[in-house]
């Protein structure tokens, strides 16, 4: 029975490394919405700070694709770094499992 035990310390493994991996792809989201959203979302800045849990993730979702935000983004923010910011607002929206009321980035 000595095999088992190996199964189970590389099952172990396979789930840190899951684990890790995801936990490494939402603070990547994060530093991208603060990265290309916080320079103007915080307190004393152009505009109010954005709170995830204002919308439902699919309103997230259409929000930037339909082109909704007031301001041109398209030039500081691309295709990879939109996805990221949506992942977050997405993963933190009204709907979500960790909504999030107000994110103010420093
Ligand atoms: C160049 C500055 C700038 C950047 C960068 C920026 N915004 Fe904005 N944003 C504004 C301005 C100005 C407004 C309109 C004024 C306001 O809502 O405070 C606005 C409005 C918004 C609104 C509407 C708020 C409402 O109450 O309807 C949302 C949502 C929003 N931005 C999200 C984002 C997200 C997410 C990012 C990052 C991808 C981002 N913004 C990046 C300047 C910016």
């Amino acid at each position: 029975m000595h095999h088992r035990g190996k199964y189970k310390c590389l099952t172990a493994m396979v789930l840190l490394a899951l684990f890790l991996s995801v936990g490494n792809a939402a603070a990547s989201n994060l530093d991208t919405f603060l990265d290309k959203c916080g320079g103007c979302h915080k307190k004393g800045a152009e505009a109010a700070p954005v709170n995830p849990a204002d919308k439902a993730g699919l309103v997230w979702k259409k929000y930037f694709k339909r082109n909704r935000h007031p301001v041109d983004l398209s030039g500081t923010v691309n295709n990879e770094e939109q996805a990221k910011v949506i992942a977050f607002l997405e993963n933190h929206a009204a709907d979500s499992d960790h909504p999030v009321a107000a994110i103010i980035p420093k």
